[in-house]
């Protein structure tokens, strides 16, 4: 895939707006400020395709990118605390309404920062797409900022904390080095 060649699509307030499931889809999902669009700018090689920010809830909308045939999903992060109701429930809405829609999802990339135990939202998730036969990959987050030590721990955590945990494919990856995205890219690939 020429990565060089991905191109905002469009941003959607509401899950109805949703342009139609016309191509394979490569979803990325996780808790807000995990580090969903550095990854995918990564992933494209491309510095600020995907807007990031320090702040959580900067990705409010569910927005398409356009790689030739295919199309990349960066869904808003879940689990901000400090939003107000009525827009929690928006993305609620947004995030289930992807969902729930019968759309041509080849893979979940579900983002879990390495340094913490998953929320109980990331357990949802994973129950959700596992409950749903939606075939996904755990990628662990943020790995640079742990030593080697942490890394084995989490590891080893993780395998316990979510269900299944042993059977999930967890891939730690960091924007910062690079590490992971090869893998990411070579899932995406298959
Ligand atoms: P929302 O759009 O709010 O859901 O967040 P997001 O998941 O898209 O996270 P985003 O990519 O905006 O990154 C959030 C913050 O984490 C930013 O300050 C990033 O610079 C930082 N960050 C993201 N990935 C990494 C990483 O691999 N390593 C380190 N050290 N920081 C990262
Ligand atoms: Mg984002």
């Amino acid at each position: 895939m020429n990565y060089h060649l991905v191109v905002f699509e469009k941003a959607f307030g509401l899950s109805q707006q949703l342009s139609d499931s016309d191509c394979p889809e490569f979803v990325f999902t996780g808790r807000s400020n995990v580090g969903k669009s550095s990854l995918l700018n990564k992933i494209f090689n491309r510095r600020s395709l995907a807007r990031v920010s320090s702040m959580p809830g900067k990705t409010a909308t569910i927005n398409f990118y356009r790689a030739g045939e295919v199309r990349f999903v960066d869904l808003p992060g879940y689990g901000f605390a400090k939003v107000a109701k009525g827009e929690r429930r928006r993305w609620d809405e947004l995030i289930g309404g992807y969902f729930g829609q019968s759309r041509d999802i080849r893979i979940v990339f579900l983002l879990v920062d390495m340094r913490h135990p998953p929320s109980s939202d990331d357990l949802t998730m994973a129950d959700y797409l596992i409950d749903t036969e939606t075939p996904f990959v755990v990628l662990l987050t943020k790995a640079d900022k742990l030593n080697k030590t942490q890394r084995t721990a989490r590891l080893a955590a993780f395998a316990q904390e979510f269900s299944c945990g042993e059977e999930i494919t967890m891939i730690p990856c960091s924007s910062e080095t690079g590490e992971g995205v090869d893998a990411v890219r070579e899932i995406i690939e298959d």
